[in-house]
């Protein structure tokens, strides 16, 4: 673990007040973002090896990008590259500004190395994130790797009104991403969830990909899914997302299932509400990766995303049909350096079997 993360952030995050630290160490980073020299150092400590895929119609310079929920409004975008990620995942965004649920609202799990959240999609709304992005990008501040933006459904709007939700978030945001990822499996916005039944998912896709029609684009449009749902219904999922010209899925968002805590912290973290991510999500969303990519023969794009905080578990999800990883309870317990050692990992495995590229380590559980 390199010194300026134990001098910046470490010796916080690792208290029980998860979002404090949290918040501590995104506001250290977002003066990172400011200054480039602060970033240059950063880059030094943290680079990540080439190891490039070509999915999504983009070139990433490794499958591993920063998961949603890390930086919500897209203060330190510039910095994560710095920390070794390829790609950068902002949001969860709303079309209206949210304060999220009551705090305390993220909890610690070390001994499962496990977090329960219950944000709630605390961000500051589609149009004053928008102007915060125009700022950036005219301050010459944009970074220079693949952006997705993460967008869920405002709290005081219900599911019928959905639609128009997401879309009109979509379209706020749209020259400030080059992807954009429609969250209906949070478990913290009520009856957010319910949006992956059939019909309402229908019209949640039909009313984003018209505005993707009317920009006359080809920006890529991701659905993230529970881990929760059986697999009947993530097969249903993934054929009606093909069917919308849906370009990928991201697999997973966390679960409201717990596991079997291990003492007294982890019994206090999993008897509060919410959705637990990290280490015991792993399996699950290996399970669901693989299960979409035999349902659909490798024909969408996969983002593997539950557990993945080693490069064992990063080879796993990308052996189960994964092209693209992200990370976000890996970072909290890990620290920093997890981002480089995990793409070190994988180009050591790409090497050890034999592969031309890391494509080819795509879903080769399955063959
Ligand atoms: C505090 C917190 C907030 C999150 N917020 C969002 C969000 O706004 N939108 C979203 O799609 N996922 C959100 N997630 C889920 C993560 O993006 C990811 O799917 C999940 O944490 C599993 O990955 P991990 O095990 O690497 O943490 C959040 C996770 C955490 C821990």
């Amino acid at each position: 673990m390199g010194l300026g993360w134990r001098l910046l952030a470490r010796p916080v995050i690792s208290r029980l007040d998860s979002e404090r630290s949290h918040d501590l160490a995104l506001g250290t980073l977002s003066k990172f973002d400011k200054s480039n020299f602060g970033k240059s150092v950063l880059s030094r400590m943290y680079k990540s090896p080439e190891l490039p895929i070509h999915t999504l119609g983009r070139l990433f310079h490794h499958p591993l990008g920063l998961a949603a929920g890390m930086d919500k409004g897209a203060r330190a975008l510039s910095a994560w590259p710095a920390l070794g990620f390829s790609w950068i995942e902002y949001g969860g965004i709303t079309r209206y500004p949210q304060d999220g649920n009551p705090k305390p609202r993220m909890f610690r799990a070390n001994s499962e190395r496990a977090l329960v959240n219950s944000m709630g999609f605390n961000n500051p709304g589609s149009s004053s994130l928008r102007d915060s992005l125009v700022d950036r990008k005219s301050s010459g501040n944009w970074p220079n790797v693949p952006i997705a933006a993460n967008i869920g459904r405002s709290k005081k709007v219900d599911n019928e009104q959905a639609p128009r939700d997401y879309s009109h978030t979509l379209d706020t945001l749209w020259g400030h991403a080059d992807m954009f990822v429609l969250n209906v499996s949070s478990p913290n916005t009520p009856g957010l969830r319910n949006l992956q039944n059939e019909d309402l998912l229908r019209n949640v896709l039909r009313e984003c990909t018209k505005v993707r029609e009317k920009y006359n684009s080809n920006k890529p449009l991701l659905l993230k899914l529970s881990p929760d749902n059986d697999d009947e219904l993530i097969s249903e999922m993934a054929d009606i997302s093909i069917k919308y010209g849906i370009d990928g899925i991201v697999a997973t968002n966390t679960t409201i299932s717990r596991p079997e805590p291990k003492n007294t912290q982890s019994r206090i973290a999993f008897s509060q509400s919410g959705g637990v991510s990290g280490k015991p999500l792993h399996k699950r969303s290996l399970e669901v990766i693989s299960n979409i990519y035999n349902h659909t023969q490798g024909k969408i794009t996969i983002v593997g995303v539950g557990g993945i905080d080693s490069p064992d578990s990063a080879w796993k999800s990308i052996q189960a049909g994964a092209s693209l990883i992200q990370l976000y309870s890996g970072l909290v317990f890990n620290g920093p350096g997890v981002t480089s050692s995990i793409v070190r990992g994988l180009k050591s495995r790409v090497k050890e079997y034999g592969f031309s590229g890391i494509t080819e380590a795509v879903g080769n559980a399955h063959k």
